[in-house]
């Protein structure tokens, strides 16, 4: 599976089959969210930073350096690099039937939160009662702690120095078309296809920077 840090402007492969996450996510959607908006994303990214100049750099880079960026670049980064990095992060924490038992994350996330039930439910609320299109994350604070963290549009945590070990997308892209109006139906079902051990590993990394 590829590494957020090393990713170029191109798209990156889905680590798994478009259909792989079905039924709680359907495979029409996830072939417009990736080869579709995702990859609109990482073209108008690669287009931005020809403009600008930043095609020897790398994405993530870009991101967390963006308030050094020339103003100009800086609102295409936000919206367009925001949004190549934050669907390649995503995909990465996609995965059907992966148990979130004895991980180590989980230990630290009974630590902060009480317990799993209590994070899933901390985590479900701020998704649903976040308006308009965004993102919930579970991040690493610089402080190295879990938080739960919603940002706006394609705003990255990696722009407020957090390490993202989780994330959901709320945009209505990502279930529209098999969920219709009920976000919050995509969001109880999304919990079926967390790959809680790539948030492990997340976790693992980010609490040894
Ligand atoms: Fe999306």
């Amino acid at each position: 599976m590829y590494k957020i840090e090393e990713l170029g402007f191109e798209l990156p492969e889905l680590p798994f089959a478009y259909n792989a996450l079905e039924p709680y996510m359907d495979e029409e959607t996830m072939k417009i969210h990736h080869s579709k908006h995702h990859k609109a994303y990482a073209d108008k990214l690669k287009g931005v930073a020809e403009k600008n100049g930043f095609s020897s750099q790398k994405p993530l880079d870009l991101i967390k350096n963006i308030n050094s960026l020339p103003k100009e670049a800086q609102k295409g980064v936000r919206n367009f690099g925001g949004g190549h990095i934050n669907h390649s992060f995503f995909w990465t924490v996609l995965k059907k039937g992966i148990s979130h038992d004895n991980l180590e994350v989980i230990r630290a996330i009974e630590k902060k939160f009480e317990s799993y039930e209590k994070f899933v439910e901390q985590f479900t609320n701020a998704s649903n009662t976040f308006f308009g299109s965004g993102w919930t994350w579970l991040v690493v604070n610089a402080n190295k702690e879990l938080e739960i963290i919603n940002t706006a549009n394609q705003d990255s945590p990696y722009s407020n120095n957090q390490k993202p070990i989780l994330c959901l997308d709320l945009w209505e892209h990502a279930y529209y078309i098999l969920y219709k109006w009920n976000r919050a139906e995509y969001v109880k079902n999304w919990w079926n296809i967390v790959n809680w051990e790539k948030v492990n590993e997340y976790y693992l990394e980010a609490m040894r920077e």
